[in-house]
């Protein structure tokens, strides 16, 4: 079972880099695998490194764990669904940018937080959101 998982793994980084849609990808993995589609869909779906659909080249994701929901997280992402008119969980057609809302990240003290790429910002207001989104134009 850990090397179907890890097999997963790199199958699914390599689709997150390479695919634009990934319902062929995914049943490609079902068949090369031989596995049951729920098994796959099941393990593809826990781990929060997969992702289903492609990525943006900037990808957004807004913490939605207690501590930032607490403090406004759910506000901060629907601005940036305004914006972008995006919703969270998709990318836009030109794989620009991508939207998401995630569990905790662990950085509870700087709530609410959303990352673009790897870029952490914290202690954030829905002010701050258009100034973010800026950088990434
Ligand atoms: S709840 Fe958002 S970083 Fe922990």
């Amino acid at each position: 079972m850990l090397l179907v998982k890890v097999f997963f793994r790199y199958l699914f980084i390599f689709i997150n880099l390479k695919a634009h849609s990934c319902t062929s990808h995914f049943l490609l993995i079902v068949t090369l695998c031989k596995s049951a589609l729920e098994e796959v869909y099941g393990v593809s779906t826990f781990y929060s490194q997969f992702v289903l659909n492609p990525k943006g080249d900037v990808s957004i994701a807004v913490c939605m764990g207690t501590a930032c929901y607490v403090k406004g997280s759910g506000e901060i992402l629907d601005k940036i669904t305004q914006i972008l008119g995006l919703p969270s969980g998709s990318t836009t057609p030109d794989g620009k940018y991508s939207l998401e809302a995630t569990r905790c990240i662990g950085a509870c003290g700087l709530a609410p937080v959303l990352t673009v790429n790897n870029e952490v910002y914290g202690k954030l207001g829905v002010s701050d959101v258009e100034d973010i989104l800026a950088k990434y134009k």
